[in-house]
């Protein structure tokens, strides 16, 4: 591929800020939405087993909807929070973006009716296990399945745009144009490790959970060892597993000695031996939260060596400063999704640490931080549409 023609591609308006900025944005940004698709897949699939358990086993007939709960919102989380990467990934790296988009149209589309079959299907899932307990198996499998099926559709997407040099060959295979849009790559091992983090994801998300619920009467102590217990097994099993995959997936690319992927594996050892110590499941997932950020940094680095390789450097995209839009970006994401985040954590926190119902609206914190919210919203609301009225009517009027 020549570096012209990848240059051609890039958006001649420029970028509004300056490119390293937006890489690390993605780069943070991506290891969120990834967090949150390791934790509904893995809550889901194990709340599949669940089910199969539920009947007979008191700890399984608690934890299953706690556990069918956890992904249901955190689909809605990983959408959300794909969203930011999708931009990012889009301003800097467009020529990839949109030619893959363009060579797998059809996926493309199919990715978004998945999306909305499977989450439909989920809400079902969810309302049959809650009317009769052990319900909606074959829903949750269906619903599973195709949620998994999504994230193999984004793996596409992301491995066809990172190979630019045949791109040629799947848009005009032996010549002849090929306008279907079924262009479909896949990794498997890159997959497989990507697929597979989703175990220790959910097993240290059961050790917070099992240290959460501790200080609770409605829990008993016998269950609060068991949800521990199982998730020190599956993050240790979890871990062990996705070490392998990554091993093999930088063996695979040539990147086994690189010193971000060495770094990479440090963290993950370290991780390893926090999980199985389990002393405390909060700081091991902050340690957690800096290996998907190597992770996330891995995938980038991968992605801008083969784009520099081609002579398409990120560093050399035009820059056409655009402070409004970087400031109103910067403030929306820290001030309105600091404050909305804090009111949604302090909340959660204090339902579960608190013995019988918990009323929000008698608590100072709580309702402080939801009318900051509730203001901030309003004022951004008038604020964005106000100044997009104002520049939209200057410059027709
Ligand atoms: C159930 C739904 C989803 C699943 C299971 C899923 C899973 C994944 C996985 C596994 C990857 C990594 C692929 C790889 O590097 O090989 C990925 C990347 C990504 N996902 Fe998702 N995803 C889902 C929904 C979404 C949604 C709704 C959005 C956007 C609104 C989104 C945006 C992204 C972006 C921007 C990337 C990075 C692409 C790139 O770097 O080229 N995802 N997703």
């Amino acid at each position: 591929m020549d570096a012209s023609v990848l240059l051609a591609l890039r958006d001649p308006a420029g970028v509004p800020f300056y490119p390293v900025v937006f890489q690390a944005l993605y780069v943070l940004t991506w290891a969120l939405h990834a967090a949150f698709v390791l934790l509904s897949l893995g809550s889901m699939g194990l709340s599949l087993y669940g089910t199969f358990r539920q009947k007979n086993d008191a700890n399984w007939k608690i934890l299953t909807p706690h556990l069918i709960q956890t992904g249901k919102i955190s689909v809605s989380i990983l959408i959300v929070l794909g969203v930011a990467p999708l931009l990012f990934t889009q301003v800097i790296y467009d020529p990839n973006w949109y030619v893959a988009n363009t060579l797998s149209g059809i996926w493309v589309f199919t990715f978004i009716y998945s999306l909305i079959v499977g989450y439909i299907m989920y809400y079902w899932y969810y309302y049959a296990n809650k009317a009769n307990a052990g319900g909606g198996k074959l829903i949750g499998l269906i619903s599973f399945a195709i949620l998994v099926f999504a994230g193999i559709l984004m793996h596409n997407f992301a491995v066809t745009s990172i190979m630019p040099n045949e791109w040629m060959n799947m848009y005009a295979p032996n010549g002849v144009v090929d306008t279907s849009g079924t262009t479909f790559n896949i990794d498997i091992v890159r997959l497989a490790f990507m697929v597979s983090l989703s175990i220790p994801v959910v097993g240290i998300f059961l050790q917070n959970y099992s240290r959460f619920v501790s200080t609770k009467e409605d829990f008993s102590k016998e269950f609060v060892a068991y949800t521990a217990s199982l998730g020190t097994k599956l993050g240790v099993v979890g871990l062990v597993l996705s070490a392998v995959l990554f091993a093999l997936w930088m063996l695979q690319i040539g990147y086994l000695m690189h010193p971000l992927v060495i770094s990479t594996v440090l963290g993950v050892v370290v991780l390893l031996l926090m999980t199985a110590g389990n002393s405390n499941s909060y700081i091991t997932t902050i340690v957690l939260v800096v290996v998907a950020l190597l992770i996330s940094a891995v995938r980038e680095l991968i992605r801008f060596d083969i784009m520099s390789n081609l002579g398409y450097s990120i560093y050399d995209y035009p820059v056409n400063l655009e402070i409004p839009s970087i400031v109103m970006f910067l403030l929306t994401f820290l001030i309105m999704g600091g404050v909305g985040v804090a009111y949604l954590l302090t909340m959660a926190w204090k339902v579960g640490k608190n013995q019988g119902v918990f009323d929000g609206s008698k608590d100072v914190a709580v309702t402080k931080l939801g009318n900051y919210t509730l203001a901030i919203m309003v004022a951004w609301m008038v604020i964005y549409f106000g100044w997009g009225m104002a520049i939209l009517f200057n410059n027709i009027l």
